[in-house]
């Protein structure tokens, strides 16, 4: 294997280590397990970035729940937001009378999560939380609502832990700042 096909060419530095995503999951798992504890709410990963923290989030939430995808596209394969969002998968079930959680990778500009609260809330659901990974420092849509954040970052494009650029580094298992090559 040459140096360049290595899982981690292309990154510059660790932003957030395996480990501290571990216990910041697992912190956050017994939070919403704790208030989801007599409820039984749809955690709506938006794909595809959000498939590693669903996998861990869901299993440090003790109480029961549902795991449903949705796949919403805004960047394309480029680095930045078109600004425009599509629903490219919808929900498999009705969420009216529902507790919902929603579960994303990183808030950058929070186009898509503005568009995704707007949406969900319009299908009657009893609650919407918001749990992310990632949130940017950074101005954000005016209608975004994060109710619970993993880490908040500076403004540089990451990959790992579910995110992508062009598709790959969704295998590391940290985040790292990735160097535009
Ligand atoms: P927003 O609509 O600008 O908040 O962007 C939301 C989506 O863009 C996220 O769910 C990611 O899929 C993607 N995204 C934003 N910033 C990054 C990044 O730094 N690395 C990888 N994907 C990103
Ligand atoms: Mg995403």
């Amino acid at each position: 294997m040459t140096d360049d096909q290595r899982m981690d060419s292309g990154i510059a530095r660790v932003l957030v280590s395996e480990e501290q995503i571990q216990e910041r999951v697992a912190q956050l798992g017994a939070e919403l397990g704790e208030i989801y504890r007599d409820g039984c709410p749809i955690l709506v990963g938006i794909l595809t970035g959000a498939f590693v923290f669903m996998a861990d989030l869901s299993r440090a939430m003790t109480c029961q729940l549902d795991v449903q995808f949705m796949a919403v596209s805004s960047y394309g394969v480029s680095t930045q937001s078109s600004g425009v969002v599509k629903i490219l998968k919808d929900l498999d079930t009705p969420i009216e009378g529902r507790d919902i959680l929603i579960v994303e990778d990183i808030i950058d500009s929070g186009l898509t999560l503005a568009y995704l609260l707007d949406v969900l809330s319009r299908r009657g659901p009893k609650s919407i939380r918001v749990v992310t990974l990632l949130m940017k420092e950074r101005e954000h849509h005016p209608n975004v609502q994060v109710d619970h954040c993993g880490f908040l970052i500076p403004d540089e494009f990451v990959v790992g832990y579910g995110l992508d650029v062009a598709g790959r580094y969704r295998n590391l298992s940290y985040v790292g700042v990735y160097d535009g090559s």
